[in-house]
């Protein structure tokens, strides 16, 4: 709906002035000083500065300061006064900086992802951001790809939750409140399927698969509101999405009656002409604006060429003010026509930006995203009279904020967050110089390690803290190999010759490949990056102030030549059984399981599952399970009910997570968990891509990951 003061500004605007709102530029067009980072090859943009004046959008300015200015001098120069709208990546956070939405993923706790995501789009606010570039709701089953890290893994599920919950934590009630920003879901659709992990490669699938996987987060979001569509850089089935008439008409606007603003990604109008789609930017123009894309980010095709197309009846008139009219009305909805600069106050970011509630949140909720993955009961450690040695190029980083967030000098590195935690300790770092980036350099440490090593053989326990640089996984960030740097893994062989037990601490934005190293350990850690308060909250868990209860988002490998790998695959007719049989589903030469299945994560209690008691009543399964607390230490579990459809009009899943549970467990304490799965639950879209529910045998697992499972057979 339009409302009446858009009507009157669409109908008194010149074409020039309607185009400009349809183009989204850098802030250093708007502003000399910016220094924000380019995100995209700098292709040449073909604009006079004069047309400056007509743009309605800025990527990418995020201080109050430069907001305020930035809109005060557009608005001034714009023929109707019209605001800005200002948007910005900000992904896991804009000054205290959360764990990496991966890392989110592994709270398995939608609450978190929400409490993060307000603080997020306050702190954003107050710097005058309206709108940010998140969540990015793209499915991942390939940890070669490096924007892993901006995922919440590899469930549809656990996906859809965690974007609800992120477009809930920013956008609020209504976006026009204090503290509110609006939220944009990308990059749609399937960006995360890129083949071979490869960066902005091509995606090619079934629309069924496309539609049981790939889709439903970002249909999640729209369904809870989001203002605004982001499409992927990819081609899927042959057309570069941000001109895929049948993803953006057919299923965003017609399906899923989406009535919010589309944005291109980062000139990506521009390389359809690349991709070899469209012949030049003419036709680029054409085809995207015809498709549905109604901002262009940093390319100019639309500016240039939209008024010959709609002379040539190729653009209809209506198209754009269809376009524009949708821009107008979420900055209408932001309340910017009554107040441009909405919460973006100098005084107040000085009061919120990284303020010290939001860095207490913040540790909460990074002690809820650390996985233990190994431990043989040397965790946690004693708070007093042990010497530790903390070793690796992550012992002392403060550099552990992850892609996509500015830093700030407020971080905490592991050796501070443990001297903080367990001050009576001794700790000693060596071997501590850091790792740069792939891209920059130096990417190992240097090999004097065992020589270095000699210097600790006294400590009580070692703490390696070892992975990739916080630059080597995000954008542009892809790899082939997932190991740690030779010397790394060196030093964990070394440290383990020393006969005292070794901790391994993981920090990267992906799983890496890891297995072989496990016999030289006694306990890991995954870290990811967690941001701000990083060194505190693996602190906590070490010293056991937390018992960890994170579990993985995303299935590890246990080599990267197994990927893409994913728990919820179809099944095929010859499945690795495990036994000797020679032509079955498997490699020769590796075991065709993963490492660490979606869902593992350990605890320091010890959780047993027994008595799955399966019934069907009104048309609804009923499973219940009881979940004891085996150890003398209270502890979070988190119980996880999969489906399997046993036969179908097509192939189904060996295991889909319909609904997850975390509970409290004091010591000894037993509990049963009840879920409800209803005919809606287990839908799915049939050969005819209809959306059915088919009646037959269903299989239920429930257990704590997706691998360790009990079960029972129902017929509904
Ligand atoms: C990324 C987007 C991002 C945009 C703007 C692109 O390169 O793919 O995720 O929002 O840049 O910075």
């Amino acid at each position: 709906m339009i409302s009446q003061r858009v009507k009157e500004l669409l109908a008194d605007m010149s074409l020039e002035e309607k185009l400009g709102q349809m183009i989204q530029l850098q802030a250093r067009y708007f502003c000399e000083e910016d220094t924000s980072e380019l995100t995209g090859p700098g292709q040449k943009l073909e604009f006079v500065n004069e047309q400056i004046k007509y743009m309605g959008s800025v990527l990418n300015s995020k201080t109050a300061k430069q907001n305020i200015t930035i809109q005060t001098q557009q608005m001034e120069k714009q023929p109707h006064h019209i605001p800005m709208l200002i948007m910005g990546d900000v992904i896991h956070g804009h000054a205290t900086i959360f764990p990496i939405p991966l890392a989110i993923g592994a709270t398995f706790n939608t609450e978190a992802c929400k409490m993060a995501c307000e603080i997020s789009a306050l702190e954003c606010a107050v710097s005058g951001v309206h709108l940010t570039f998140s969540p990015m709701a793209d499915l991942v089953r390939d940890s070669r790809w490096g924007r892993v890290m901006e995922s919440y893994g590899e469930d549809p599920f656990l996906n859809s939750q965690m974007v609800k919950a992120a477009v809930e934590g920013y956008q609020g009630d209504s976006i026009k409140d204090f503290g509110k920003i609006a939220s944009c879901v990308k990059h749609f659709a399937a960006y995360g399927a890129s083949e071979a992990g490869r960066e902005y490669n091509s995606v090619d699938m079934s629309e069924g698969t496309l539609r049981e996987y790939y889709l439903p987060a970002y249909k999640c979001a729209v369904e809870n509101g989001v203002k605004m569509v982001m499409t992927a850089f990819n081609i899927v089935d042959r057309v570069p999405m941000v001109a895929n008439r049948h993803l953006l008409q057919d299923i965003l606007y017609n399906e899923w009656k989406f009535k919010g603003v589309v944005i291109s990604d980062f000139a990506a109008v521009y390389e359809t002409i690349v991709h070899g789609y469209s012949k030049d930017r003419k036709q680029a123009a054409e085809r995207a604006i015809n498709a549905g894309c109604d901002i262009e980010m940093m390319s100019d095709t639309y500016l240039n060429y939209a008024e010959e197309l709609i002379s040539e009846g190729r653009v209809s008139i209506e198209q754009i003010d269809h376009a524009v009219g949708k821009i107008l009305m979420l900055k209408e909805e932001l309340g910017l026509f009554e107040n441009p600069y909405k919460d973006a106050s100098e005084l107040n970011e000085k009061k919120y930006l990284l303020c010290d509630a939001h860095k207490k949140i913040a540790r909460k909720i990074s002690d809820q995203s650390i996985v233990l993955l190994e431990n043989d009961g040397i965790l946690p450690l004693k708070k007093d009279g042990l010497k530790i040695g903390i070793v690796g190029p992550f012992a002392t980083s403060k550099h552990v904020f992850g892609a996509w967030a500015k830093e700030n000098n407020q971080s905490v590195s592991l050796m501070e967050g443990i001297n903080n935690v367990a001050p009576n300790n001794k700790t000693v770092a060596i071997i501590n110089d850091e790792l740069e980036a792939r891209l920059t350099g130096f990417i190992d440490i240097k090999d004097s390690i065992h020589k270095d090593l000699e210097t600790i053989k006294d400590c009580d326990v070692i703490i390696v803290a070892v992975g990739e640089h916080e630059k080597d996984s995000g954008e542009a960030a892809s790899k082939v190999n997932l190991r740690l740097s030779e010397n790394q893994e060196k030093l964990v062989y070394e440290a383990y010759k020393l006969e005292k037990p070794v901790i391994m601490v993981l920090f990267s934005g992906r799983p890496m490949e890891i297995g072989h190293l496990l016999p030289f350990t006694n306990a890991v850690l995954q870290g990811w990056f967690l941001g701000n308060e990083m060194g505190n909250a693996l602190a906590d868990v070490i010293f056991g102030d937390y018992n960890p209860s994170a579990r993985l988002p995303i299935t590890y490998p246990r080599s990267v030549g197994q990927l893409p790998l994913y728990y919820n695959a179809y099944n095929t007719g010859r499945p690795d059984l495990e036994s000797n049989e020679k032509h079955m589903s498997k490699y020769i030469d590796c075991a065709s399981t993963p490492l660490y299945p979606f869902g593992y994560g350990l605890s320091y209690s010890r959780f047993e599952y027994d008595n799955l008691r399966v019934v069907i009543e009104d048309d609804k399964i009923i499973a219940e399970i009881d979940v004891e607390n085996k150890s003398g230490i209270k502890g979070k579990e988190t119980v996880q009910c999969y489906v399997r459809d046993i036969s179908g009009s097509v192939v189904r899943p060996v295991a889909e997570l319909k609904a997850f549970q975390q509970i409290e467990l004091n010591p000894y304490e037993k509990v049963s968990c009840k879920f409800l799965l209803t005919k809606e639950m287990l839908k799915f879209h049939n050969d005819q891509l209809e959306w059915v529910f088919e009646s037959g045998e269903y299989e239920i697992m429930i257990g704590c990951n997706s691998s360790q499972t009990t079960k029972a057979k129902v017929i509904l």
